[in-house]
């Protein structure tokens, strides 16, 4: 008997260990970027547990959903300190960065960390079934999702609404729910397929392009065409050259300025157009427009015929420079902001703070080489026409008392 009993309490206290057996799950597993979803529905509960790691890009997504728009993200990123990770989810309205969902109840549990780089989360929604825009269809068996990965940059926050780059890469797939219905419970780690198909092949995405196009065309008419510029006009006095060239830098300054219109759509802290970068860089283009409406009346006081005496430099000429020099001093620092704005690495700050001085140094030289040529010309007419005055008077016959 005593035997029997025995046998019965160990049976009981194997029991617990044998009914937390590894919950029902389905998995995503990315055998390319070591990236595992798995998610689990307790069938007495409406919760999900989710199971999801993944090498940390900036940031790494999951969605709920055959597309962006209406789909549920989970979105995770490292947090401040790098330590752990920062779940935030998240709806799309359209092809633009999801917005944050403050009412969908979603808890990291033990066990989310960051591992050798590898972000790991183990987390419990408690109303994700159903989200404004979409539901998970628990009985199907081909429920679409979507995955995204972040571009290669820094992004470490603690806050759910972490400003985020378009992604580098994006997919579709199908998972089944009935298998990963049952037993509640987090998800085991696993590197294998199980109960998810990948539907085409994830797509290569290069939208950031446009953002360092808008960049690149902006900067290069400020830092390198401007330069050139100034010194056509300061030192070559090329009239002609200088209108046709400025003409050139400011298709390159508007083309730079219609892909940052377009590109401020994508994101949630450009949407509005009310950031420090935006709103100085719509100062800055009426500065340089105001520049070329000003030029213009200036090349019409060039045609009225001149004398040889060094043309003294009217209202509209002083107008024309200096707002000339405000204007590409604020778009100078208006690059700076914009990397900032744009969350870019540190060293991209330096290099261009570094090339800004770089090109900075003979700008100045430039602008003495000019004021000193102006001052010699000047002194220079000034001797010529007090000999000329002084050999007219000699040559005038003398009063006679
Ligand atoms: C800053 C955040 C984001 C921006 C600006 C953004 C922007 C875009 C744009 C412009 C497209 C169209 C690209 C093309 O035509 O090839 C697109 C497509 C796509 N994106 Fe995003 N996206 C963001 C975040 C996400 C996230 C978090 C996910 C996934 C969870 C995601 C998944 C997808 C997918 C699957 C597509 C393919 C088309 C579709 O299904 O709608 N995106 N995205
Ligand atoms: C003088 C004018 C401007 C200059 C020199 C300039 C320069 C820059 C630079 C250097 C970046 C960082 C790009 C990167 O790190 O990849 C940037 C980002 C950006 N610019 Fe501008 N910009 C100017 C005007 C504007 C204007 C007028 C707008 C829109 C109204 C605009 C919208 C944006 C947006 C939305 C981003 C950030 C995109 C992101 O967060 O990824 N910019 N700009």
């Amino acid at each position: 008997m005593n035997y029997f009993l025995v046998h019965l309490l160990v049976l009981a206290a194997i029991l617990p260990w044998v009914q937390c057996d590894a919950p029902p799950a389905s998995t995503l597993y990315l055998s390319e970027t070591n990236t595992t979803f798995s998610i689990n529905l307790p069938d007495n509960s409406s919760d999900v547990y989710i199971y999801f790691s993944s090498p940390a890009f900036s940031w790494v997504a999951v969605g709920a959903g055959d597309k962006m728009a209406n789909s549920l993200s989970f979105i995770m990123y490292p947090s401040a300190n790098n330590k752990n990770v920062t779940i935030s989810p998240r709806i799309a309205s359209g092809h633009s960065e999801p917005t944050f969902a403050p009412e969908i109840q979603i808890e990291s549990l033990p066990g989310t960390t960051i591992n050798n780089d590898t972000l790991v989360l183990n987390a419990v929604c408690h109303n994700c079934r159903t989200w404004r825009g979409g539901s998970l269809d628990v009985s199907s068996t081909t429920q679409p999702w979507i995955y995204a990965f972040g571009p290669d940059l820094e992004l470490q926050s603690n806050s759910q609404h972490a400003p985020l780059r378009r992604h580098h890469a994006y997919g579709h797939f199908t998972m089944n729910m009935v298998q990963a219905s049952g037993a509640g419970g987090v998800p085991e780690p696993s590197t294998v397929m199980n109960g998810a198909q990948l539907v085409g092949a994830e797509k290569e995405d290069n939208g950031n392009q446009a953002t360092v196009a808008h960049a690149i065309l902006i900067a290069f008419a400020i830092l390198v065409m401007t330069p050139i510029n100034v010194v056509l006009v300061g030192l070559f006095k090329t009239f002609n050259l200088h209108i046709w060239f400025s003409v050139l830098v400011m298709m390159f300054i508007i083309a730079g300025f219609g892909l940052g219109i377009s590109i401020s759509g994508e994101y949630n802290r450009s949407k509005h157009f009310s950031s420090p970068h935006q709103v100085l860089g719509f100062i800055t283009i009426i500065a340089f427009l105001a520049i070329g409406v000003l030029g213009g009346f200036q090349s019409r006081q060039l045609r009225v015929p001149s004398t040889n005496a060094p043309r003294q430099a009217t209202k509209l000429d002083t107008a024309h420079t200096w707002l000339a020099r405000g204007a590409w001093l604020l778009a100078v620092i208006n690059g700076g902001l914009g990397l900032q704005f744009a969350s870019s690495p540190m060293h991209t700050r330096i290099i261009y703070a570094l090339v800004t001085l770089a090109l900075t140094l003979p700008m100045v030289i430039v602008y003495l080489l000019v004021w000193r040529r102006q001052r010699v010309t000047k002194e220079k007419f000034d001797e010529d026409r007090d000999v000329v005055l002084e050999a007219y008077y000699l040559s005038q016959p003398k009063p006679i008392h």
